[in-house]
């Protein structure tokens, strides 16, 4: 695992965001894996400001999200399709057609999962997956205890990451209890995964993601078994990694400027 560990927010934001432009620059037709939440927006407001000043083109990509709210529909406001096209579909120039989630709405959720497996196994699966990290360690909507082999499935959400979402939703009450998410066994087929982290309410998991043990307790921890995967983190999520001094010896300040 490559950790990176860069001076601010902004600085590992705009590390991630060159990742991808880089990767879309060297293989086009790369088939991206995306994540929504508060640790995206940066990411995607650099990936349209990279495509205004034409570093960056999306029109041979395609993308798979990792997750969607069961019983939401694509028009929601709070849905993650909604996120998507707010955050960046609609402003970059994706073809029609090119970028996929889950169906929120649909009548049978477990069928709807099965589906979605399917179509990322169709299209070649996923080249370059982007993660968040949930406080309690989770990747896409893998909560705690989820399998290490998992594919794409409903899952129950936690009181804690149901608490942590409450914030994009007027009540509450209103955070759905079940999400379609991408499995950990889908996430680790990617040919390559960069993980994002922000913030001391992340330090702990990071930690664990990193440095702890490979358990499903933290279902991050995952990603150790991946053969390339990085990992970029603020210095507030860096701040209780054991072997910090080597990761900054190995990459100092994150590594070179991206883009
Ligand atoms: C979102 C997702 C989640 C988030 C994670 C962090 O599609 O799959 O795993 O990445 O909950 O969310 P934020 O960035 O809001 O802290």
């Amino acid at each position: 695992m490559k950790v990176l560990i860069c001076p601010d927010a902004a600085r590992a934001s705009d590390r991630v965001a060159g990742m991808i432009v880089a990767r879309l620059a060297r293989a086009p037709r790369t088939v991206l894996g995306l994540a929504t939440g508060g640790t995206m927006e940066a990411v995607y407001e650099r990936l349209i400001a990279a495509h205004r000043e034409g570093l960056v083109s999306f029109a041979h990509a395609q993308s798979f999200n990792l997750d969607e709210y069961v019983g939401l529909p694509p028009d929601h406001p709070r849905s993650y399709r909604h996120y998507m096209q707010e955050h960046l579909f609609d402003r970059v120039d994706f073809a029609a057609g090119a970028t996929h989630l889950p169906l929120g709405d649909a009548v049978d959720p477990g069928a709807e999962a099965a589906r979605y497996e399917a179509a990322i196994v169709a299209a070649g699966d996923i080249g370059l997956q982007l993660l968040g990290l949930g406080a309690n360690g989770h990747i896409g909507f893998n909560e705690p205890t989820s399998s290490l082999a998992s594919l794409t499935r409903v899952k129950t959400l936690t009181r804690q990451t149901r608490a942590a979402n409450a914030r994009f939703f007027p009540d509450p009450a209103q955070v759905p209890r079940f999400a379609i998410t991408m499995g950990i066994g889908t996430i680790l087929r990617a040919d390559e995964v960069v993980l994002l982290a922000l913030g001391a309410g992340k330090a702990e998991a990071a930690t664990r993601m990193i440095e702890g043990p490979l358990s499903a307790a933290c279902p991050a921890s995952a990603l150790q078994f991946h053969r390339h995967a990085t990992v970029v983190l603020d210095e507030a999520a860096a701040a209780r990694l054991t072997l910090r001094d080597y990761y900054e010896d190995v990459h100092p300040e994150g590594g070179p400027a991206p883009i």
